[in-house]
């Protein structure tokens, strides 16, 4: 079924938790490689839902799912890991190591794939800086600020500049001049070939970016080109 220029497929696909009803239905989505997505819809629509079946935390209730080019269905657990160490991930909730400091959660994976530790300090040094956490390296991240763990987790994510990258709502604990400064490095990101996809509830960031947008409403996924945004209305996000 899966076209190779596509880093993310989905036929058919239904999500669900436990016994209650899906919460997607039908899910048909093809991210060609290289491209730039938001995904937006009211809280609740299901969008974090949706990116952990693209990082491979999940798996979908029906249907079937290829991720660079690998059908889930057949992967077997070594072939995940390998697959999700392809993929960058801004949680909404963070989920960075908190006895850990800054700069060590940024280097974590830096660290797995063996990279010698002089260039992880350059590294990490340069892009922590560059979110403006120099002052804050060495500290313990449980007692950063929200909006400072937030800039962790995204250094996290892209410092090994993954095939792609998942991001929920990177920018919602920080403000608008950070925020402006972060999507930077994500399209920075996505013009070295990262194919990104960013959950957003900011009208803001949607409105500076031209990108397509992948839209969740009634359980289905909706896709809007820039062109057509203006058909969206007054759709609240
Ligand atoms: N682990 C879970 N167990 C049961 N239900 C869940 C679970 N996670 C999410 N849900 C339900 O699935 C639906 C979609 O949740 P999801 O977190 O994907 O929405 P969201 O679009 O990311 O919302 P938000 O904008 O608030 O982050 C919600 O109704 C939620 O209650
Ligand atoms: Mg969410």
């Amino acid at each position: 079924m899966s076209d190779p220029n596509n880093i993310i497929e989905m036929n058919n696909v239904g999500i669900r938790y436990g016994q209650g009803p899906e919460i997607l239905s039908d899910i048909k989505l093809a991210l060609p490689r290289g491209s730039f997505h938001f995904l937006t819809g009211q809280s609740g629509a299901g969008k974090t839902s949706l990116l952990s079946l693209m990082y491979l935390a999940q798996k979908p209730s029906r249907g079937q799912i290829s991720v660079f080019n690998h059908n889930l269905s057949f992967a077997n657990r070594d072939q995940l890991a390998s697959l999700r160490r392809r993929i960058g991930v801004v949680f909404q909730d963070f989920r960075l190591i908190e006895h850990l400091s800054a700069f060590d959660n940024v280097a974590l994976p830096l660290r797995v794939s063996g990279m010698d530790e002089r260039e992880i300090r350059k590294r990490v040094t340069e892009l922590l800086t560059w979110v403006e956490l120099d002052a804050h390296m060495q500290d313990q991240t449980s007692i950063l600020s929200g909006g400072e763990k937030q800039r962790v987790a995204i250094a996290r994510a892209v410092i090994n500049r993954p095939d792609l990258l998942l991001a929920d709502e990177p920018t919602g604990n920080v403000d608008n001049i950070i925020a402006g400064k972060l999507m930077k490095l994500f399209v920075e990101l996505n013009k070295l070939g990262t194919t990104v996809v960013i959950a957003t509830h900011s009208d803001k960031i949607i409105n500076d970016f031209a990108y397509p947008r992948l839209h969740l409403q009634n359980r289905g996924l909706h896709i809007y080109y820039p062109s057509d945004m203006s058909a969206l209305g007054g759709v609240h996000v």
